[in-house]
């Protein structure tokens, strides 16, 4: 199979991209201790672009300076003021150096899917309304019943495996909950919280109108340091996603209630950073193509509001799907899963879309020519291996790190540890190999060589 449409140009609102293959968003956790970015970070970025994307977009960055942010061990380099504003801007210019374009994912918070940073610990994190998320291990699929293995074989071959937990009725699932809350309180607190949130804080108005204005604030400080186009991080749960969903929003005020109202806080972001940013930067939005929970916001609720928010000035959607409730979804063990919002989000929208979930080039090449996304996007096939697209360019398909889908890169982040791949051993040690990430992109490396060849040969003094 022919693989050129992947490496034809493409260009979305003022940015041109130099082929259609993107990295999905994924947070890694390598910022360090204080939530900034360090050298893995710009060596992980720097590798893939290297590796030949035509577009990143950074994990999601959380510009909300409060301490109940989100938990601490998912939260990356908040975006405050130029002293790290200028270190997210060497990320961005270690990105072009090898011809990619780089987009920041900004989010207000995780809400209910964070939780008391460890500086403030009595002080719950903000959502629309004070309802806790759980997980419920019926919902795992065979990514995430690799982890649950890895993490407690014996419980699992106790249990008789997975789909004895899967075939559980309510009662007995509410058992099981109580033990494995019991097990968990001893071994791995921290994990609990993954599993069965806190309860969070409702948000008062004058907070989330706060959130709007930083999300503005933040977006225009983005693109200042060099970044491309910035993209909001509205889908899977998380803080704008709690507002849009009646799962998460019982609110009674005016971010509440009718399909406008929990549109408002969306819509009020959008707006501002436009008003901020003006009509031609990059403004995308990720939402999920279903939230796939009881209550939770369905397909067609969802085509309603990437309309809403299309019309308020976005230059493209991205695709996902899911919640943290419901793990499998957003992580799927297949190819091309998400592929069945495309069209739905195309037509509401009118505008470009991004697909995640692909692992082979044929499956990407074909759902281009196809028409059905615009760009396809590559998530954990980017973490088994950032040279995927130079790769494929080169005729190389067979050179290609397969992802298993085994999770362990998620996992290893709810486990409060840096993002690990089990196929790709160089993940998350990209500083101490020069080879994988140092600037020699042909237009940086003449210039740098140039430079150099006068230096050459000079004796010390
Ligand atoms: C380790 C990890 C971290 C992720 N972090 C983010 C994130 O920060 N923002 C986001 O929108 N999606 C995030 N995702 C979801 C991915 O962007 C993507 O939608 C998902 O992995 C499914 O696509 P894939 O099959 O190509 O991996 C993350 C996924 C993984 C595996």
């Amino acid at each position: 199979m022919d693989y050129d449409i992947l490496f034809e140009p493409y260009k979305i609102g003022d940015v041109k991209l130099k082929n259609r293959v993107v990295m999905a968003p994924m947070n890694m956790v390598y910022s360090d201790a204080d939530g900034y970015n360090s050298e893995q970070w710009l060596a992980w970025y720097a590798a893939r672009a290297k590796g030949g994307f035509g577009l990143i977009i950074t994990d999601a960055t959380v510009v909300n300076p409060h301490t109940w942010r989100g938990s601490d061990h998912l939260n990356t380099h908040l975006f405050t003021d130029e002293r790290y504003g200028r270190r997210l801007g060497e990320m961005a210019d270690n990105i072009h150096a090898f011809g990619a374009k780089v987009f920041i994912q900004l989010s207000p918070g995780f809400g209910r899917q964070g939780h008391a940073s460890a500086a403030a610990p009595h002080l719950a994190a903000g959502a629309p309304s004070p309802i806790p998320m759980r997980i419920d291990l019926r919902n795992l699929n065979k990514g995430w019943e690799k982890q649950l293995k890895r993490l407690a074989p014996k419980l699992v071959k106790d249990l008789g495996g997975l789909d004895t937990i899967r075939a559980m009725n309510d009662a007995q699932y509410a058992d099981l909950e109580k033990v494995l809350e019991l097990v968990l309180l001893n071994e791995d607190p921290s994990l609990l919280k993954v599993w069965k949130g806190e309860v969070p804080r409702e948000l008062s108005v004058d907070e989330i109108v706060f959130l709007e204005e930083k999300m503005a604030e933040m977006s225009y400080e983005a693109l200042r340091y060099g970044f491309d186009g910035v993209e909001l991080h509205s889908p899977h749960g998380y803080l704008i996603h709690e507002f849009l969903s009646s799962r998460s929003n019982k609110r009674t005020d005016a971010y509440g209630g009718s399909m406008e109202n929990r549109a408002r806080f969306l819509l009020n972001i959008i707006r501002k950073i436009r008003a901020r940013i003006g009509p031609e930067r990059v403004l995308g939005a990720r939402f999920a193509g279903d939230e796939l929970m009881p209550e939770g916001v369905t397909h067609e609720e969802m085509k309603q509001f990437v309309a809403m928010a299309a019309r308020e000035g976005l230059t493209y959607i991205s695709i996902s799907q899911g919640c943290y409730e419901n793990p499998a979804a957003f992580e799927p063990d297949g190819e091309g899963e998400m592929l069945k919002y495309a069209p739905g989000f195309k037509e509401a929208s009118g505008l470009p879309v991004m697909t995640p979930t692909f692992k082979t080039p044929r499956a990407a090449a074909k759902a281009l020519s196809d028409g059905v996304t615009d760009l396809v996007m590559l998530g954990r096939q980017a973490i088994a291996d950032p040279f995927w697209p130079a790769k494929v360019k080169a005729g190389r398909v067979q050179d290609i790190v397969k992802c298993t889908r085994c999770n362990n890169c998620l996992m290893n982040l709810f486990e409060h540890k840096w993002l690990r791949c089990s196929v790709n051993p160089t993940a998350g040690f990209e500083r101490y190999i020069p080879e994988l990430w140092r600037v020699n992109a042909p237009a940086v490396k003449g210039k740098v060589e140039k430079f150099m060849a006068k230096a050459e040969g000079l004796p010390l003094i």
